[in-house]
């Protein structure tokens, strides 16, 4: 079977774009795909933070991961830092990559300019060597992840044919891939741009939203004046939106929706059901997860002990064969 690995930030609150866009087929992959899904709380510690808030941020995230439907007994499920084999690749890929090839890395650049941005970690700036190692320490095929993402993977790619050219054959190579047909899911209120967790508000949809909220934001959704349904993401870019959200959450097409409605109320008013509908069984299950941290922590442990076999062997090979002398 073919691995695939991805890895997700515990970085705040999981909204519904992360969940119909990619989360849904983290959880499709696990039929048909080795698969391995990691929380990146180690990449978390390249901005500030909040100690407290990433402990919390970190159980969390898992516990809605499986609360989504990723399943620890048939997929990997684990928090990066359990696994010392991360930080200890990362320096060999650190020693791979060159200064420029990092300079030049969008997201180093776009997170370092950002305003309020006055300490810029070392960290940020080999991100990219960690992510490297994590996805390489399981002899990784597919690395399913947003378009944000493609650079990262182009760097991995990099080093990684690098590394077995220097070194002899080590590493896997592997495929960005983007997640297939996963729904476009856009600000409610800027439908022409992503919904982001950044851009909390009337825009955003959580996963753990109150139910009366999520009925409020698609009422109050931006649509447009012309009032016809149909999906048209160029000149109707709110409705097209909610034809999306709605197919994501329903499993039907996009297109076809548009002619079951004449107006917008209905629209939203189904959007906001079927959304509903999709969160429910979320909610429930990931509240039985808080109620019991012990159980969550036993789970990731059963991951990290499972990841951590694969890993050690890999890490094996790459100290090997880059001369390191066996300890
Ligand atoms: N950089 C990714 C993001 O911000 C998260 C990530 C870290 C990742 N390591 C990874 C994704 C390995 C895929 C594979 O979304």
């Amino acid at each position: 079977m073919q691995r695939v690995f991805s890895g997700i930030q515990p970085s705040g609150d999981l909204h519904l774009g992360n969940l119909l866009g990619a989360l849904v087929k983290w959880v499709d992959m696990q039929d048909d795909h080795d698969a391995i899904y990691c929380v990146v709380d180690l990449h978390a510690l390249t901005l500030r933070h909040d100690p407290e808030e990433l402990r919390r941020n970190t159980i969390e995230l898992a516990q809605l991961l499986i609360a989504v439907g990723i399943d620890p007994e048939r997929a990997i499920l684990f928090v990066q830092s359990h696994v010392p084999q991360h930080p200890q690749l990362a320096w060999l890929m650190e020693c791979t990559v060159s200064y420029g090839e990092l300079s030049r890395m969008t997201a180093f650049k776009d997170k370092s300019n950002r305003d309020g941005t006055k300490f810029i970690s070392a960290g940020l700036f080999t991100y990219p060597a960690l992510q490297a190692a994590d996805i390489l320490l399981y002899d990784t095929d597919f690395v399913p992840v947003g378009d944000d993402q493609r650079q990262h993977v182009e760097i991995t790619r990099d080093i990684a044919e690098r590394f077995n050219s220097r070194y002899g054959d080590t590493f896997v190579v592997p495929e960005h891939v983007i997640p297939p047909a996963g729904a476009r899911v856009m600000d409610l209120q800027h439908p022409d741009r992503k919904m982001s967790k950044s851009e909390e508000g009337a825009g955003t949809v959580n996963v753990l939203e109150d139910f009366k909220a999520v009925e409020k934001k698609f009422k109050r959704a931006v649509t447009d004046s012309d009032m016809e349904v149909r999906y048209d993401i160029e000149a109707k870019p709110g409705v097209s939106n909610l034809l999306s959200i709605l197919a994501g959450a329903t499993g039907g097409d996009p297109v076809a929706l548009a002619d079951n409605y004449e107006q917008y109320g209905p629209l939203k008013a189904d959007t906001a059901t079927a959304v509903i509908e999709l969160l429910r069984p979320i909610q429930e299950r990931f509240a039985e997860l808080q109620a019991d941290p012990a159980e969550t922590e036993r789970l990731l442990k059963v991951g990290a002990d499972k990841a951590e076999a694969i890993a050690a062997e890999v890490l094996a090979r790459a100290k090997t064969n880059v001369g390191l002398l066996q300890g």
